[in-house]
């Protein structure tokens, strides 16, 4: 790596981040069925059907991989809870069983000196809940508290820090307009609706946390830059459209108590009535803000209906997601958070990594490309930190391949290789590079 831990303050944080149904292994220890088993069983959602039934078996090898994450000096470990596991009808009893998993979990942490930051929901909705609607329906709001307050009430005491939910654009937009997440809607109203939900639930949610004393509370958005694909002020509109349905309609919501009204011209008609009384919930004071960042899109002006607009294609450098390469756009975004909303509060880089077909061979993965990637984001935090922006610390995406969504489990993005059939981990180059980079 370029840097080394002694590059930033000492009380910077170095983490690695994962996901509950993504290396689990869901089909064990009493989970429900989540949506994303469903979905994935749909042909033509999900590259190959792959599912998260057996995943990177977590479930039973999670010292192992604690083991990994504390001999690579990392500081701190995002992880989340699954809904379905600890509740397998989405409310009403308790599996025993998944909420003792979590508890080992957290202590597994504390034992070897990570610091657990937890988040509740990272996708797995109990097909229960969507068979009732899922995000669509305000009830899943206080279907959300209820979890909440279970979960919490066991780790509360022991998490170091917590976070209701996930990157609520993929919740409300990738999930319900573009389709591409479960539960694979198409559909204005229903994004519109599933939008305020999934921030109406996470302001309870933290409600449920502050009620049980809990400190060291926030929120984790995903951000992706837009570019204009030329510089005609249709492209303008059009780029800065997509800005704000992707990144300002959650920041908006979390700090100036409104959507933006650009993004209101199309979502306007379709929300539930009443939705502008709920910002006393959502908005309630948080102690950090996680930015999940990976790349940007080029945006050309098209003649479909709202938001009228589509993907070009862009020139530089892509990850096997075919993501293009743009580290100013982390940069861009700490910037403006904290210009325009944060003021001061906490940020944190929450997410950040790159997919990359990588092959073991003599038992070593040359990862390079993900050195390189991670080298060129975390000096663009660097460059934040000098500008006084309060970035507090830094998490990769992911500590090790794991089940990637709708593109199954084709796409890489660990610093640890993970054999899906005979399950070994293998510690990529990236990994060991970390681990000099954050030597104590
Ligand atoms: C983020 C998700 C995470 C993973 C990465 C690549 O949007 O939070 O689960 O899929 O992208």
């Amino acid at each position: 790596m370029t840097f080394t831990r002694k590059d930033f303050p000492d009380d910077f944080l170095f983490g690695a981040a994962t996901s509950s149904y993504q290396i689990e292994g869901h089909a064990q220890g009493g989970a429900g069925l989540t949506e994303w088993d469903t979905f994935a069983r749909t042909p033509g959602n999900v590259l190959n059907a792959d599912d998260g039934a057996r995943a990177c078996d977590h479930y039973n090898r999670w010292p192992e991989d604690l083991d990994l994450m504390k001999e690579a000096n990392f500081d701190v470990y995002r992880f989340s809870t699954s809904w379905a596991r600890v509740m397998p009808e989405g409310t009403g009893a308790v599996n025993q069983e998944g909420l003792d998993f979590y508890d080992r979990l957290v202590d597994g942490m504390l034992e070897r000196g990570l610091k657990p930051a937890a988040t509740l929901y990272h996708w797995e909705l109990p097909v229960t809940l969507a068979d009732r609607g899922g995000w669509r329906n305000r009830e899943i709001t206080e279907w959300f508290a209820g979890f909440t307050e279970v979960v919490m009430k066991r780790l509360g005491d022991r998490v170091w820090s917590a976070a209701p939910i996930n990157e609520p654009w993929c919740v409300g937009w990738l999930s319900h307009f573009l389709g591409f997440h479960a539960p694979g809607l198409r559909d204005i109203r229903a994004t519109a609706h599933a939008m305020h939900h999934v921030m109406l639930g996470h302001g309870r949610s933290l409600e449920v946390m502050r009620g049980l004393g809990m400190k060291n509370l926030g929120a984790v958005c995903n951000f992706e830059y837009a570019t204009p694909v030329d510089d005609s002020p249709e492209a303008q509109k059009a780029a800065k459209l997509y800005d704000g349905y992707y990144n300002r309609f959650f920041l908006s919501g979390l700090f100036n108590r409104a959507y933006p009204a650009d993004v209101m011209e199309g979502l306007g008609p379709h929300m539930p009535k009443g939705y502008e009384k709920d910002f006393d919930i959502i908005s309630k004071p948080l102690d950090w803000l996680g930015l999940n960042y990976y790349t940007r899109k080029i945006i050309a002006p098209n003649d479909g209906p709202w938001p009228s607009h589509e993907e070009a294609p862009g020139p530089l450098p892509k990850t096997s997601m075919d993501w293009e390469i743009f580290p100013e756009g982390l940069h861009a975004f700490l910037k403006r958070t904290h210009d325009a909303y944060t003021r001061g509060l906490p940020l944190y880089v929450t997410e950040n990594g790159m997919a990359n077909y990588d092959k073991v061979s003599g038992g070593k993965v040359n990862d390079q490309a993900r050195i390189d990637y991670l080298n060129a984001h975390v000096a663009k935090v660097r460059q934040a930190i000098d500008e006084g922006i309060p970035v507090k610390g830094y998490f990769t995406w992911s500590l090790m391949d794991n089940y990637e969504w709708s593109r199954g489990y084709d796409q890489r993005f660990g610093l640890v290789h993970v054999d899906f059939s005979s399950l070994q981990r293998t510690p990529k180059a990236s990994y060991h590079a970390m681990k000099a980079a954050l030597a104590r």
